[in-house]
């Protein structure tokens, strides 16, 4: 199992470019099957996640090469429209599967994801709105199958903006006869980038980033289609919040500040300087910390509850009291445990955590529980004293790219090693 060691005490400086988005990247992945032509796709990210989604697409019978930051999908031959749990079960994501595969074939069949660290995670909003839309959903052996001889344009209203929902709504209404109108979409930029993707294959969406998406039906197919994927906002809210447990001076290249912006604000109110360029943000924490308001997570454009853990670990030895309200996952505080075990002081009553502010942090071994999760204990451990090892079954390779090397440019005292 790979273990981190984190020697914590040393100031972070230097510049960066931020990765390609991981929750961007693999909607776009799964959506290169509708066009059945050929998809070049820059800024990728290198991440495990993202080796799972091109295996996926290489048992699916489609052609994937991939060269550093791009990935070139032929998709025109496809001899499968079933995945395995063995390949379901190494990312999320795949769920996305499910509306691409449909809209493709008219039929699909994929294990059904179980839940993971984070909870349940059920999908019956992805599986009603599919419904609405003609498809004939069965569940049975730990499988969904579903079918639509002709998938037909619908009114959907999600009952919660659910990312991966609307994920599939759009990608299951690009084969749809006639326009479906969605609503109570999720507003998040990565919807978006993957509206961005279809319109560039060829469909007609809009209305992604607000509340009301509408999408063309039968979109045609596409020879070729170049996209850029964009910028991963949690990634440079991960250095952001780098720089807040270590202190330090950073600045972040490639991004999009608005994408982020209650990051940059709640890291501002514990005392942090950030100033933001058009694409750029700049940070300066060489001042003691203080609590700010209470951070309460919320679909976009609240507080992203991927970044909850992130700014927990910012706000360990923060003056006064932190407060944090998880609203969208039911398990979201496993890494709290780990953090307490380097001396944090956290209360956790349901959804709320408080985090009260001690003076020092000491090394310990610890775990990675989940992603986020593991990220901010290498966070918390550049912030304490001493050695931090954290053990970690891979969840944190999931969505960074070299995070190891990318710290040690900044002066970070980090390895990895198996
Ligand atoms: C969520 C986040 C997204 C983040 C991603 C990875 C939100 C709104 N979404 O997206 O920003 O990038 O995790 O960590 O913050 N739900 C149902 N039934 C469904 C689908 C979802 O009850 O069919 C519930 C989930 O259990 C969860 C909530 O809705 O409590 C959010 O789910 P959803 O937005 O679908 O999750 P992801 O797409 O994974």
């Amino acid at each position: 199992m790979p273990v981190w060691k984190v020697c914590g005490g040393k100031r972070l400086e230097g510049a960066l470019d931020v990765q390609g988005s991981k929750n961007a990247v693999l909607p776009i992945l799964a959506a290169s099957l509708l066009s059945g032509g050929v998809t070049r796709l820059s800024n990728c990210p290198e991440l495990l996640d993202v080796r799972a989604s091109a295996d996926i697409l290489r048992h699916l019978g489609c052609g994937v090469m991939q060269n550093g930051g791009e990935i070139l999908v032929d998709s025109s031959r496809m001899t499968e429209n079933h995945i395995p749990h063995a390949l379901m079960e190494r990312m999320r994501s795949s769920v996305m599967y499910l509306g691409a595969i449909l809209a493709r074939c008219g039929e699909v069949r994929l294990s059904a994801p179980g839940g993971c660290e984070l909870g349940a995670r059920p999908i019956d909003l992805h599986l009603k709105a599919l419904e609405e839309m003609g498809a004939e959903v069965r569940q049975s052996g730990g499988e969904v199958v579903c079918r639509a001889a002709r998938l037909h344009g619908a009114h959907i209203n999600l009952a919660f903006p659910s990312v991966g929902a609307t994920e599939n709504v759009m990608l299951a209404a690009c084969a749809a006869e006639g326009e479906t109108v969605l609503t109570n979409a999720a507003r998040e930029p990565e919807i978006v980038d993957l509206a961005g993707y279809l319109n560039a294959a060829g469909a007609q969406v809009s209305g992604a980033g607000s509340a009301e998406v509408r999408i063309a039906g039968q979109m045609p197919g596409n020879a070729f289609t170049e996209y850029r994927v964009m910028a991963d906002r949690i990634a440079a809210c991960t250095f952001l919040c780098a720089a807040a447990c270590a202190g330090g001076e950073l600045r972040l290249g490639g991004v999009v500040p608005a994408h982020f912006a209650t990051v940059t604000e709640a890291l501002r109110e514990l005392g942090c300087a950030l100033l933001t360029g058009e694409d750029s943000v700049l940070i300066r924490a060489d001042r003691p910390l203080h609590a700010g308001k209470p951070v309460v997570t919320r679909p976009y454009p609240g507080f992203p509850t991927d970044a909850q853990a992130l700014l927990m670990s910012a706000c360990l030895k923060a003056r006064g009291t932190s407060v944090f309200v998880e609203n969208i996952f039911e398990n979201r505080y496993r890494h709290v445990p780990e953090l307490r075990r380097l001396g944090a002081q956290i209360q956790v009553e349901g959804r709320v955590a408080m985090v009260t502010g001690v003076g020092s942090l000491s090394a310990a071994p610890v775990t990675a529980t989940d992603l986020r999760g593991g990220a901010a204990l290498i966070l918390a451990a550049l912030g304490a004293e001493g050695e931090t090892h954290i053990a970690d079954s891979g969840h944190i390779m999931r969505g960074y790219a070299d995070l190891d090397a990318a710290m040690r440019s900044l002066g970070a005292d980090i390895s990895v090693a198996d």
